[in-house]
């Protein structure tokens, strides 16, 4: 079919509201992602004035290589609505949307991109345990999490004892990683796995960590980023990749299932 040629298993460089929008309606079962958190235009932070210390993404102080993650917030905010209009509308009745993002203060007030989400059919939101951060403030405790929002058409099921899980994931940020802010493999194995979606979108694919995992578990994948380099890093990332190297070993860890009384 046409749109498959165009799409499946490719990664396209292009912006990710008008590329979305040439994917017609229900055919992508799930989509993983995590956007520009706005960075900076941040009120200041351990990004702002420098202090990244030694994370990976403390990069990110420069923005992306095609986008400066500076906008004003209203227009940000719509922006990130206007993704997920689009996320929406590609995905099936039993489609879900795990969408990664960051809490933060803001002139001394928590932001909690509910202006974001609000509307949107949010099942749950999974705390992603980070080690150590970036933002030292006196104001406030070290913030150690992101949030992965889990927003679901009615009819989306996680497969049998993936529920199992839970709502708290501990993973390590990527720290091996030439792009400034790139999933951890193991994060998004573990969503790829609890689900059974065969076609998987992530529409903010920097450096091709979603590709990886749909990989591991032969699934289908689409890749949208703007930056041509990033583009490049992720095909180069999937032609070196062994396809289904994880798929054999993965499994549900019984040992950390939750007995239900
Ligand atoms: C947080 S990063 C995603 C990293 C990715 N999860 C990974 O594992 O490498 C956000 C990405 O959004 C991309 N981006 C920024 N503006 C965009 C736009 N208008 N359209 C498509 N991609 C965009 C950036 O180039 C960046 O790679």
């Amino acid at each position: 079919m046409e749109w498959e040629k165009k799409f499946l298993n490719k990664i396209i460089c292009g912006d990710v509201v008008k590329t979305m929008g040439q994917i017609p309606n229900n055919l992508v079962d799930l989509v993983i992602t995590s956007p520009p958190y706005n960075i900076r235009n941040s009120t200041g932070n351990g990004l702002k004035n420098g202090r990244g210390g030694k994370w990976a993404n403390a990069g990110l102080q420069k923005g992306y290589s095609h986008y400066d993650d500076c906008m004003p917030h209203d227009k940000y905010v719509k922006w990130q609505r206007d993704c997920l209009k689009e996320m929406m509308r590609i995905i099936p009745e039993h489609g879900a949307i795990f969408y990664n993002h960051k809490w933060r203060v803001q002139g001394g007030l928590l932001q909690d991109r509910q202006d974001i989400v609000s509307g949107f059919p949010v099942r749950q939101i999974i705390i992603w345990k980070r080690k150590g951060g970036l933002n030292f403030n006196p104001g406030y405790f070290l913030p150690t999490y992101e949030v992965i929002y889990l927003i679901a058409k009615p009819e989306f099921k996680l497969i049998p004892k993936a529920n199992a899980y839970g709502d708290i994931w501990e993973f390590t940020q990527e720290m091996n990683n030439e792009h400034p802010a790139a999933f951890p493999v193991d994060l998004i194995d573990r969503i790829v796995s609890a689900t059974d979606a065969k076609v998987i979108l992530d529409p903010f694919m920097g450096s091709g960590t979603t590709a990886i995992s749909a990989l591991n578990f032969k699934r289908d994948y689409i890749g949208i980023d703007i930056s041509p380099e990033y583009c490049e890093m992720a095909r180069k990332r999937i032609k070196n990749h062994s396809p289904g190297s994880n798929f054999f070993q993965f499994q549900l860890p019984q040992e950390r299932l939750f007995k239900t009384p």
